[in-house]
């Protein structure tokens, strides 16, 4: 396979610190909004990364949940493997890629876990099979085979048949907190637009131009 003479020249449309919405919320739920008009596929998917306490980087798709109060909220098992490397080291990034749009979104922060009545309210939203899931899945953990985890989901959910099934405590949301976000779009000839948002205080944002 000669993957040297794959080639795509991005030509869609283009970015400057003039035209970007100067906060950087509102510029990221803009660019969310079009890719879901684009009929992106996944377009809430975001790769996160977190840092083990060795600094080894690991790396892995979620969802976004929401952007509320300018953080980016989404829902995992606390006890997971980044659910355990965010809590020894609270930093974070998460990227999203709309290939459809020519663009790529850089966050980084810090993360909180939301509060237990914002964890159990999204909880309840979730399907009933889902919220079995959550409850039973060791997430991270090796298991001996699928079945284990299959009985295990046929024991639960009898538990639970026509009752509200509790959020277990290992399974709740974090909000990332940003502190840099940086908006890509693709341009011809490698000459990418690239616009940086740097966290100044509690509300001001610096703006500006990296190269490509
Ligand atoms: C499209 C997609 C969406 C996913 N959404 C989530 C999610 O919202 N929360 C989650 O914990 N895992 C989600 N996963 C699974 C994670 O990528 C990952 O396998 C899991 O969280 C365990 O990661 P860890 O062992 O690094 O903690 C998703 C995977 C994909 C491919």
């Amino acid at each position: 396979m000669d993957l040297t003479k794959l080639r795509r020249e991005y030509t869609k449309t283009k970015l400057s610190k003039k035209s970007v919405n100067q906060d950087p919320i509102e510029q990221f739920n803009l660019w969310l909004k079009e890719a879901l008009q684009a009929n992106c596929m996944e377009p809430t998917a975001m790769t996160i990364s977190t840092v083990s306490e060795e600094n080894t980087p690991s790396s892995r798709i979620v969802l976004l949940k929401g952007v509320e109060n300018s953080q980016f909220v989404f829902y995992t098992n606390y006890n997971s493997r980044k659910g355990n490397q965010l809590e020894k080291n609270s930093g974070i990034s998460a990227l999203f890629f709309w290939p459809e749009l020519e663009r790529q979104v850089n966050i980084e922060g810090t993360i909180q876990k939301t509060s237990t009545e914002q964890s159990d309210s999204y909880f309840k939203s979730r399907p009933w099979k889902s919220r079995i899931g959550a409850i039973i899945s060791p997430q991270s953990q090796p298991i001996e085979s699928r079945n284990i985890i299959k009985q295990a989901f046929v024991l639960e959910a009898a538990k639970h048949i026509g009752n509200t099934i509790p959020r277990p405590d290992h399974w709740g949301g974090i909000m990332i907190n940003p502190n840099r976000i940086e908006f890509w779009q693709g341009r011809p000839n490698r000459l990418h637009d690239r616009v940086l948002f740097t966290k100044a205080n509690d509300s001001t944002w610096d703006i500006s131009r990296l190269a490509p």
